[in-house]
This record gives C-alpha cells, structure tokens and sequence, in this order.
C-alpha cells in the first residue's frame, strides 16, 4: 500500500517518536533501517530540523530510491548513515541499523563506525572529490580492499584489478597506474564503485552518481548498480530525477522539506501517487514512460506469481 505521510505532524511529533525509535525491535528483512531520523542544521545562527522522522527502510538485494528536489534533505540522510557529519549538521534523534546492528541511536548517539566497509559503504556524486588527486587509481582501490581483508599487497592487488574488471573498466591493468586526472568522468566514476563495493557491503549508499555523467554513460554505470543488487546488495539510490528511479528501483520514497511525503513499490507511487508533490514531481518528468524498466519488470514478476499462485491454486 502506498503510504502517504504528512511533513508536517511528522516534523512536530519528533520528540515523541524517539522514544519509539529506541524501542522498536530491529527486523532480520532489513539490510537497512533507519527510524524516525531526525537532523538539525545551523541556519542563520540558529539549529533547526532539516530531516524530520524520516523512516526507510530497505531490504538485501533490494534497490530503493530516495528523490526530492535539491536541499530536502537526501544527502544528510545517507551521510548520518555512512556517520559523516559535516560542520554544521547534527545528528538529534532516531536510530539506524545496518544488518541488525545499531550505528546510530539513543545507545550510540556517536557513531558507531565497525559497519563501515563491510557494513555499509558509499558512492559519491562527484568522484573528483572522493578520488585521492595524486594517488594511481588501482591503489585507491587496494587501499580500500586492504582495509578489511588481510591480504598481501599482491593478493589486493589482484582482486583491485578484478574489480576494476567487474565494473567495466577495460584494460584494468593499464589503468591501475593511472591518475584520477587522465580518466573520463565515467571511468573515475567506476573507479569509485569499484573501491565502495570492495568489501561486498550489505549495504551501498549512492548520491546522485550519474548526474554529471552522459546518457549513454549513465545506462552503463545502472547496469553495474542493477548488478550489485542482483549480488543481494541492499540500494539506496538517491537522485532527483525519477527515470532513473524507474530504471533501477523496485520501491522508492519521496522527500519534502526534511519529511518523507510518499513512499511504496514503483507501481503504487507511479500509478496512484498520493501525496501533491509526488503528482508534481511525475507530471514534470514526462519521459518517464519510455524508461519504466524497473516497473515494468516489478508488474511483470507480480503477474507471472499471480499466474503461478493461481495454476497452484487450481491444481490443489
Ligand atoms: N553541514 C551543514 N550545515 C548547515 N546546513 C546544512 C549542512 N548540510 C546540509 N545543510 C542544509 O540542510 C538542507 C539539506 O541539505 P542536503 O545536502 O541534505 O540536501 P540534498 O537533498 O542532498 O540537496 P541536493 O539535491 O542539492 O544535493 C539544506 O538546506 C542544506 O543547506
Ligand atoms: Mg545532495
């Protein structure tokens, strides 16, 4: 069912709803569980909310799409959950678990960062700024490697030039030796997959990664994303742009000023939308039909279980 939330009662029932935070029960489903988030922002000299209540949660293998447009808050989210608080931001209430075990929350108000790497890992919208400007690629990614797998310098070696491979880098053993600076936006971009998906987290967070990459590029990078989650990789995918949603969510939530205002399966939200900003963001993105890939393989599996459940029914 599609749940339509409103901003506003959830941004003033924060204080209330911490406490129910800290006592529901964490749910084996969900790679990642993140309850009634609440961040504050410095604004002008004083803190204020800026994500409010915001509850999702998604499960392994699952891909789930967080959109809104710029400053609602979809970048807070996904640090609080990598623990990468900016100056500025803090973390006020909530909790968030990834495989069960609580990061951040009434019992771990400071972070807990054991979950980074294997746990939880994260692809940054701007690989220039997450690449090392003077280090050879392949060793950024062996340094991540080496970061949880005790391997020898050659052993990581191998496996970096391996990824490098999974993600669609061709020649990955030229291209170990080479800077940030002499690869294409789309290669840096895989470079910087490739070094998050190193220690097979359960969970990848991705900020708009294919905003500043072409098309063709983009398409390209969702096909190793849709395969990542294919491995049991819970997604959460954050972007403003709902083709991509469509391309490679099965659910997806909508975010408002801070506030989750909708969230469901891709065919509830792109069918029967019911929150005003949803309908606005769907009117305005109008070639939308032409890439409901996702929604279409979601209808499609429904209707072959549908079909099954029903032959299963009738051979009883
Ligand atoms: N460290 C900080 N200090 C003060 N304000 C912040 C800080 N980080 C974020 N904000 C504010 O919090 C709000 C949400 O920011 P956030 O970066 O999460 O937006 P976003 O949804 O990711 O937007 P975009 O699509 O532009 O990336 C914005 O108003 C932003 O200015
Ligand atoms: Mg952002």
């Amino acid at each position: 069912m599609t749940t339509a939330v409103n901003a506003e009662n959830s941004a003033t029932t924060a204080v209330t709803t911490t406490a129910t935070a800290a006592a529901s029960a964490s749910d084996p489903e969900y790679a990642l569980e993140i309850v009634d988030l609440c961040i504050d922002v410095d604004k002008h000299g004083e803190r204020v909310p800026a994500v409010k209540n915001l509850t999702i949660r998604v499960k392994a293998g699952e891909s789930h799409g967080l959109v809104g447009e710029s400053g609602s808050g979809k970048s807070l989210t996904l640090r609080a959950v990598m623990g990468l608080f900016s100056k500025g931001a803090y973390y006020r209430s909530g909790c968030i678990r990834i495989g069960g075990h609580e990061v951040l929350g009434p019992d771990t108000p400071d972070y807990d960062p054991s979950m980074r790497g294997k746990g939880v890992s994260m692809v940054f919208q701007e690989p220039a700024v997450a690449l090392n400007p003077i280090m050879k690629v392949g060793w950024q990614i062996v340094d991540a490697v080496r970061e949880q797998e005790h391997l020898s310098r050659a052993e990581a070696k191998a496996r970096a030039i391996e990824l490098m491979a999974s993600v669609g880098i061709t020649n990955p053993e030229d291209r170990f030796d080479a800077y940030p600076f002499e690869l294409s936006g789309g290669m840096r971009q895989r470079v910087m997959i490739a070094a998050a998906i190193a220690c097979k987290p359960k969970v990848l967070l991705c900020d708009e990664p294919t905003t500043a990459l072409d098309v063709t590029i983009q398409e390209q990078i969702l096909d190793i994303f849709r395969a990542i989650a294919g491995s049991g990789t819970a997604l959460l995918y954050v972007t403003h742009d709902l083709a991509v949603v469509s391309q490679l969510c099965e659910t997806l939530s909508v975010i408002y000023h801070g506030a989750i205002v909708e969230e469901g399966t891709l065919r509830q939200v792109f069918d029967d939308p019911q929150d005003a900003y949803t309908r606005q963001l769907l009117s305005s993105t109008p070639y939308l039909k032409g890439s409901m890939k996702a929604a279409e393989k979601a209808a499609a599996t429904e209707t072959a279980a549908e079909t099954t459940a029903a032959t299963e029914t009738k051979g009883e």
